[in-house]
């Protein structure tokens, strides 16, 4: 069975966009790849966050995974912070990297803003440590967003050049798992940004935690157009709010886009939103009861969390163990 990584940041509640783009693929890959999944909160700290929340939200970020579905006892679930083998190994890829390639990426500038002297540095160096966090694991498979293309590009270059540099072919290469239909889910405000827990300007995102009100108030304000809905996905050009929206129910119905629009051609808006809240509120309904269950005993969350990375540190501490050896340490 091929090794997946992937990681999710604990900062905020996750979003629609988490479950519909990530979250959700992470539960059927567990039948077919051995899966390593992480509440990454080493990345969490390269942008502004408060110490006070972070450890709350580390906790509340794998309640909602468990809820989702990705059970501990299926898949090696863990917070970053408690294996020591993503730092020791993500040092090692700071001095393997290039400046020139780190450069080069293009997450760091648009979330470095136009102060870019004044970002941390470890913001900068975050793609060495993505690199670290699957490389220690030895993983192939990583299940990435568009956005996130270009990181598995620099962590396969981190890995030919460590071995070159260290002469074995000690590092296998990684590839991409892109997600089918409606991989992004767009902020409901303005169609052309992206829904993020982590960007706070963004309110009308629609949180893992929402409760029926909150959600149909939501989608009830969400931009959309005078126009009803088409009967062919052509009619969506240059309509990115509808086209979210359509994209949003296809996405949570399990269906292509083009058979939401077959369904609702003619409607206008009022009602698509109406039908659309219905279906969000009946699926995310379970995954918060869930979620409420499961943080009712924090200690609990907690200790499947520790035996979840002792799993990992017994994948990843021999892996890095080597490379440590292997550059003379
Ligand atoms: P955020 O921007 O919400 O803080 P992260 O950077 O922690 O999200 O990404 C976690 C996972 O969720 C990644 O796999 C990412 O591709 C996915 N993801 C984030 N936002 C969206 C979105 N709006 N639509 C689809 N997938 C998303
Ligand atoms: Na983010």
């Amino acid at each position: 069975m091929q090794r997946v990584f992937s990681g999710i940041q604990p900062s905020g509640i996750p979003t629609l966009g988490n479950y519909l783009g990530a979250i959700r693929h992470w539960v059927p890959m567990m039948n077919t790849h051995e899966c390593i999944y992480c509440v990454v909160d080493l990345h969490a700290i390269t942008q502004p966050f408060d110490p006070a929340t972070l450890a709350v939200q580390t906790r509340e970020m794998a309640a909602a995974l468990m809820a989702c579905g990705v059970a501990p006892e299926r898949c090696v679930l863990f917070v970053q912070s408690h294996v020591h083998a993503h730092a020791r190994l993500a040092w090692i890829f700071n001095c393997v990297a290039r400046i020139g390639w780190l450069n080069r990426m293009t997450q760091f500038k648009d979330k470095a803003g136009k102060d870019r002297e004044n970002a941390g540095a470890g913001l900068y160096v975050y793609p060495n440590l993505m690199a670290a966090d699957i490389l220690a694991y030895h993983a192939t498979r990583v299940p990435v967003g568009e956005d996130q293309k270009q990181h598995l590009e620099l962590a396969n270059d981190i890995a030919q050049k460590f071995n070159h540099d260290f002469g074995e072919e000690f590092f296998p290469s990684i590839e991409p798992i892109i997600q089918g239909v409606a991989a992004r889910v767009m902020s409901l405000r303005d169609g052309t940004k992206k829904m993020s827990k982590s960007d706070p300007s963004d309110q009308a995102r629609i949180n893992l935690t929402d409760d029926a009100d909150t959600i149909a108030l939501k989608i009830r304000r969400a931009k959309t157009d005078a126009e009803p809905l088409p009967s062919e996905l052509a009619g969506l050009e240059g309509r990115a709010e509808a086209k979210n929206l359509v994209g949003i129910m296809a996405s949570i119905t399990d269906r292509q886009p083009q058979e939401v629009l077959r369904e609702h051609a003619g409607q206008g808006f009022g009602t698509f939103k109406g039908a659309l809240t219905d279906v969000l509120v009946s699926h995310l309904g379970p995954i918060q009861q869930e979620m409420r269950r499961l943080l009712a005993d924090p200690a609990a969350v907690d200790a499947g969390l520790r035996l979840g990375a002792e799993k990992a540190s017994a994948i990843a501490e021999p892996i890095v163990c080597r490379a440590e050896k292997l550059v003379g340490f």
